[in-house]
């Protein structure tokens, strides 16, 4: 049976759909494909105006039909639920919107935009809080550095780096770090990407960013009595330094000095630095502002050749 096959669960909610008009929601459809498991989605669909029907539909995610038992998970159950929750109705808004802009005066396009900027802000919003809420489980094995830098550099290069220098500087001697790979490739993306975007605000096209590491034989917790923390990796840019007003609270939740920020980065970067017994700090002036990670290493004994 194809995708839209009549009879199919999809097809019959788009009948349903247009049969009543509005905004109409289906949690738990079974999508069957030809040549592949079935897929169960939640879908979303609204009729506008002139008839036409936008659909959206939200394969679950892993793990979103097997919540862990257990109080602890409470709270990450919620934030991921809540975004769950959040996202799909929104979907249905942007489409909405988008089909009223098609047929709208200048002036109501100018306010289905706001409608569609604005659903895609709490978006975004709300997908930083799935990624705080996943940092609960975390997958740590022995991990090579260098390569989750070079995958979140090319990632930044290729979206907000345009035009900027990008430099590494690495330690090639490091031992691997002891670490959730998903999650420090999210820690260092939303540091790199703040560098990027503070060192790309400079006037004269001389933004840069420079990512380095090195091994620190004394690095330990403030409180002396947590595990060495290392290797250090820091991420250095030449922007116009973090503002005098957001300085102290940079890591509280909702913080942001942009227009279009959630100001979630750093809040999601430091629970996670904090979930692998890490660090996290910075230093900045105008011209130079480091962010510093500090975190353990793996012990050489236990290491897998293959992960190294
Ligand atoms: N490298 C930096 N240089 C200057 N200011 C910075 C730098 N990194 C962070 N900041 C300041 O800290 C604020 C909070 O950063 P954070 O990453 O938490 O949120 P955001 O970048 O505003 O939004 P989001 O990351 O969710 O898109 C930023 O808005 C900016 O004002
Ligand atoms: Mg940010």
């Amino acid at each position: 049976m194809g995708l839209n096959a009549p009879g199919s669960p999809l097809v019959a909610f788009v009948e349903r759909t247009v049969r009543r008009g509005g905004n109409w929601r289906e949690r738990d459809l079974e999508l069957v494909m030809a040549g592949r498991p079935p897929l169960i989605v939640d879908a979303a669909a609204s009729v506008a105006p002139d008839g036409s029907v936008v659909v959206t539909l939200h394969p679950l995610a892993e793990g979103d039909e097997d919540a862990p038992a257990g109080a602890l998970q409470t709270a990450a159950n919620l934030g991921r639920t809540l975004a769950h929750e959040i996202k799909n109705p929104l979907a249905g808004i942007r489409g909405a919107a988008q089909l009223l802009q098609a047929g709208a005066s200048l002036e109501d396009s100018a306010l289905a935009q706001l409608i569609m900027d604005e659903t895609d802000r709490v978006r975004r919003l709300v997908e930083r809080l799935e990624a705080f809420s996943d940092s609960r489980r975390l997958n740590i094995q022995p991990l090579n550095i260098h390569r989750i830098l070079d995958r979140v550099r090319a990632l930044v290069v290729n979206g907000v780096g345009e035009g900027l220098v990008f430099r590494a500087s690495y330690d090639p001697s490091l031992p691997p770090v002891l670490g959730d790979e998903d999650q420090l490739v999210q820690v260092f993306l939303n540091l790199v990407k703040n560098a990027a975007e503070a060192a790309r605000s400079r006037r004269d096209d001389r933004g840069e960013v420079v990512i380095s590491t090195a091994f620190r034989h004394q690095a330990r917790h403030a409180d002396g009595d947590g595990p060495a923390t290392p290797l250090e990796v820091k991420v250095q840019d030449n922007g116009p330094g973090v503002a005098p007003e957001v300085r102290r609270r940079l890591f509280d939740p909702f913080v942001t000095g942009k227009p279009n920020g959630t100001g979630l980065g750093l809040t999601v970067a430091a629970q996670v630095v904090a979930a692998h017994a890490g660090l996290i700090d910075f230093q900045s002036e105008p011209g130079r502002t480091v962010f510093r990670v500090l975190l353990p290493v793996s012990n050489h004994a236990n290491i897998d050749p293959a992960d190294a």
